[in-house]
């Protein structure tokens, strides 16, 4: 079929939503040259025990914290390939290893448009700036062929290298923890000319679709430098459990993959994915986290080429194989004592997830599409007639004229200046898309291509594809003159947005999705900025284009956090961009596959993350509906999206009991919305997880590393139904403290399984005992709203009779809270007294904020028989506030404290 067809059904079929995955669209291992060539080498390895590669230890030079030396790769005496490494012992007590291929006496032809060093820039968009050095290091070079490095705040870490057969070992406590080069599958397939190939090639490497790729859609695909990939086994001993590498819709601890297909990177636009699966999906965060009782370790990949990950467990550890297909070898091996450290320090590196506007943690109203100006304003009315706040409006593509982004159907959006600003008066925002692919002949195209902006095909030309407008190009987004041309399209002046600042952007179809092309993207060979081809660059193109989108809003808003959704990432990208999990399904396996996906998004500290609640394709019967909402509360982004082909389903329409039960829900997400923002704070500030799996809390109960469908949020601990008529969960508590029913106060306690009821209105949500959560209780239209509102603390106290919270606050726009202007504070309850003191860093913070209400929350009530009142003491002054008894627990009504400042409150 030619390609023009295969497109026209696939829109056809996309439009109607009748697909089911076509795994068939997408490369098996065996049908990917490079994948196939590494497990067939590591197979051949494991029998013959061959090794190829060795450190020359003449060529060793020992700098401050780094050793840097050559790698060489011999099939004998006379033919040798080098390859230079380094090995840097970088703060936060992890190690980076570097190892590229000199590729100096190699002639590319010189008509080739091609760079012919191997790609190295991954590290340049993942990192948030250049790494520091480590000044904890200590070196000694032995006689055995064994090098020693120690390093880490006490020197605890220690980094063996065994040059001989080119080993590196990082071991604590003098017992090896990760491995590298452990089975010797280690390869970096050199760069040879076609009719070389076989003199120079390993007997274990096989010739296995070296300068061709027999995969059926990628004939395109020109292959130039024939076999380059680069390959890594690592070991994790000791190591059962291991996390991460997004995106997949699979489990939070990652499979075996001895009998089936590898982890696959390769963003890609897989619509109707499957649940259980190692198919690649939109997004790529090559970071594992290793995770036993005591340690963690962690491997971050820094490559955005396509890449497959093989897992084994073999006994107690976990073995694992990085294959890409091009690159240097860039990785750094983390190690710490508990998993949270390791997400830190991976931010640490590579930046924490974004401070987000305070409305982006609020309830997003989404559909395939909103139709004309007067929808969405009837929408906003209805959610306020059911009084269900929200804060966020969608438009998909069906806004533009004929899909060309950076136009309004006049037809149907005639003044989109004027339904913003009647958005803005109920404290409303917008939310546009705009893709990368930009219809061919229209002002925008014309000046992308005026500009010389475009991705190009390997002859030089502007690639063309298709996507939803028909043929496009796309904005090459690698290239940093870009940034200027994508302001312009956002600017004050531009036909776009007008001076709207309630306006921001949803980044779509940017893996990118190319319908006419292999595996739904552009082909392999297609070449981006600074003469690359997108082969090794692709995984991080998503990023480069919702960076650019970021750039051009901060600079359109001048002092507002600009929000942007993308559907494409890679890592680096928590510190501009929210995501989300892409097309799923109207069906209870992908409410259930929500929690490990997005519980593995913040382990690998990309936390603001949500699903389409809901589900994207087909129609959810009311009650899965409902159970959405009560789990899609808890996502960090918390959006209800639909096909255009879905029935409308806006909460209202399900009726009762249903939109009651809906209310409730988004209602208490708003309550609620202090804790997420102070969550969010302490992520961006510390790197934190928002969504904090129970492992993450208890790194030394075994019994809780596979827990995927039950987490933390602060202090709340959150079961969601996900089975369709359950009346009942099962919750494993995970420790022996109290946990209090986060409405009738009721006590559970003792860990281990607990059968709680949970009829359709009810969502499993406890206080753990010895926590402060603060919320905002009083119902407004939207966050922006609810500003001035006074706070509520639910104080839960513990079997050590004491609590402790912390709480946020800002302007929730602006960047002022980077100059100071912002309050954190602690709370802490111990034995019948309250107090709070301001944190580090609120210099700039003038408000007063208020507390409308304190709850102590006691496993016995009668502890707070005989206290008759609360004495207040702030400021040298005391006063006195009522207390009373509700429903078993103790209220504080109105205690007139002033967070901003220290106070305390003491029960007499
Ligand atoms: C694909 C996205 O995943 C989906 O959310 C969106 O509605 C469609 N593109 C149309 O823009």
């Amino acid at each position: 079929m030619k390609s023009w067809s295969i497109f026209c059904l696939l829109t056809v079929l996309l439009a109607q939503g009748v697909f089911a995955v076509k795994k068939e669209l997408f490369k098996r291992c065996d049908q990917s040259g490079f994948c196939q060539r590494n497990r067939h080498y590591a197979k051949e390895i494991s029998q013959t025990k061959n090794n190829y590669y060795s450190i020359d230890t003449d060529s060793l030079i020992f700098g401050q914290s780094v050793i840097s030396g050559i790698i060489q790769k011999s099939f004998n005496e006379t033919f040798k390939v080098n390859l230079p490494f380094e090995i840097q012992v970088l703060e936060n007590d992890s190690i980076r290893f570097k190892v590229d291929e000199d590729r100096s006496s190699f002639d590319l032809k010189s008509t080739s448009l091609l760079e012919k060093k191997r790609y190295d820039e991954a590290w340049k968009y993942a990192f948030a700036q250049e790494p520091k050095l480590s000044a904890k290091y200590q070196v000694s070079d032995s006689l055995d062929g064994h090098i020693a490095v120690r390093y880490g705040k006490s020197l605890e870490y220690s980094l063996d290298i065994d040059t001989a057969s080119f080993q590196l070992t990082v071991s604590f406590d003098g017992e090896p923890q990760v491995v590298l080069n452990d089975r010797t599958f280690f390869n970096v397939e050199h760069i040879r000319a076609k009719d070389q190939q076989v003199p120079n090639m390993l007997p274990e490497e096989t010739d296995f679709d070296t300068f061709r790729d027999s995969f059926k859609d990628s004939k395109r695909d020109t292959l130039p430098f024939g076999p380059e990939s680069i390959a890594v086994d690592v070991s994790f001993k000791g190591f059962r459990h291991v996390y991460g590498i997004p995106e997949h819709a699979d489990t939070m601890s990652l499979k075996d993959t001895t009998s089936s297909e590898p982890y696959r990177l390769y963003n890609v636009d897989i619509f109707e994915y499957e649940t259980n699966s190692k198919l690649p999906m939109y997004g790529a965060i090559p970071l594992m986290v290793a995770h036993k009782s005591g340690l963690s370790t962690g491997l971050f990949w820094v490559n955005g080429a396509d890449t497959f990950i093989d897992v084994k467990k073999e006994g107690t550890d976990t073995q694992t194989h990085w294959i890409s297909e091009n690159g240097v070898i860039d990785l750094v091996i983390f190690i710490a004592k508990t998993p949270q450290e390791i997400t830190k320090n991976y931010a640490a590196l590579t930046g924490t997830t974004q401070l987000p506007q305070l409305f982006s943690l609020g309830y997003h109203q989404c559909r395939w599409n909103y139709n004309d100006e007067d929808d969405v304003l009837t929408v906003s009315k209805t959610m306020d007639e059911y009084e269900i706040p929200y804060d966020v409006i969608w438009l998909d593509v069906e806004y533009t004229v004929e899909k060309k982004y950076f136009t309004w159907n006049p037809a149907h959006f005639p003044d989109p200046e004027r339904m913003m600003a009647k958005l803005d008066e109920t404290g409303r925002t917008l939310v546009a898309i705009i893709d990368p692919h930009l219809k061919l002949d229209y002002p925008v195209s014309d000046e992308l291509v005026k500009h010389d902006l475009a991705l190009k095909t390997n002859k030089g030309d502007n690639f063309k594809g298709h996507c939803w407008p028909g043929e496009s190009y796309w904005i090459d987004t690698f290239n940093p003159k870009s940034q200027a041309f994508w302001n312009d399209q956002f600017s004050n002046d531009s036909a776009f947005g007008g001076s709207a600042i309630n306006l921001h952007i949803w980044n779509d179809m940017n893996e990118p999705s190319v319908f006419s092309g292999p595996e739904t993207t552009t082909p392999k060979d297609v070449i981006t900025h600074g003469n690359f081809e997108i082969r090794s660059d692709h995984n991080i193109y998503g990023l480069t284009y919702h960076q650019a989108t970021y750039g051009a809003l901060k600079q359109r808003y001048v002092n507002k956090r600009p929000f942007i959704l993308t559907r494409s990432y890679f890592a680096g990208s928590q510190r501009t961009a929210a995501m989300w999990t892409g097309d799923n399904m109207s069906q209870w396996s992908y409410l259930k596959i929500s929690l490990p996906m997005l519980l593995t998004q913040n382990i690998v500290n990309m936390p603001f993350g949500g699903a389409d609640v809901g589900g994207f394709f087909g129609d959810p019967s009311k009650e899965l509906l409902t159970r959405w909402y009560q789990a899609g509360i808890w996502y960090p982004f918390f959006r209800a999206h639909a096909h255009i082909d879905s029935r409308r389903r806006e909460p209202w329409i399900a009726g009762e009991p249903y939109t009651d039960i809906m209310r409730d829900a988004v209602r208490l997400r708003y309550r609620l919305l202090p804790l997420f923002y102070t969550k969010f704070f302490e992520s961006s500030k510390f790197g934190d997880v928002v969504l904090e799996p129970l492992f993450y809390k208890f790194p030394d109960d075994e019994s809780l590393f596979g827990i995927e469908d039950e987490f933390f949020v602060g202090g709340l601990l959150v079961k969601p139904v996900t089975d369709e008529g359950a009346q009942t969960v099962e919750i494993h508590l995970p420790d022996d403290e109290v946990y209090y029913d986060h409405e009738n106060y009721s006590v559970v306690q003792g860990k281990g399984q607990k059968t709680i009821a949970a009829p359709l209105e009810k969502i499993p949500v406890f206080f753990r005992g010895g926590t402060i959560t603060p919320r905002k209780d009083r119902y407004r239209r939207s966050s922006k709203l609810m500003k001035y509102d006074p706070y509520t603390l639910v104080v839960a106290v513990g079997t050590q009779n004491k609590a402790h919270g912390t709480l946020y606050i800002d302007d929730g726009e602006t960047f002022n809270y980077e100059s100071g202007e912002y309050l954190y504070t602690s709370f802490d309850y111990d034995n019948g007294t309250i107090s709070g003191q301001a944190l580090e860093g609120q210099s700039g913070f003038t408000g007063s904020v208020t507390v409308e209400k304190l709850q102590l929350l006691v496993p016995d009530i009668k502890v707070f028989n005989g206290f008759h009142k609360a004495s207040v003491t702030q400021d040298g002054a005391s006063w006195e506030a009522s207390i009373s008894m509700d429903n078993g627990s103790l209220i504080i009504a109105n205690p007139k404290v002033d967070l901003s400042g220290s106070w305390r409150i003491d029960l007499v």
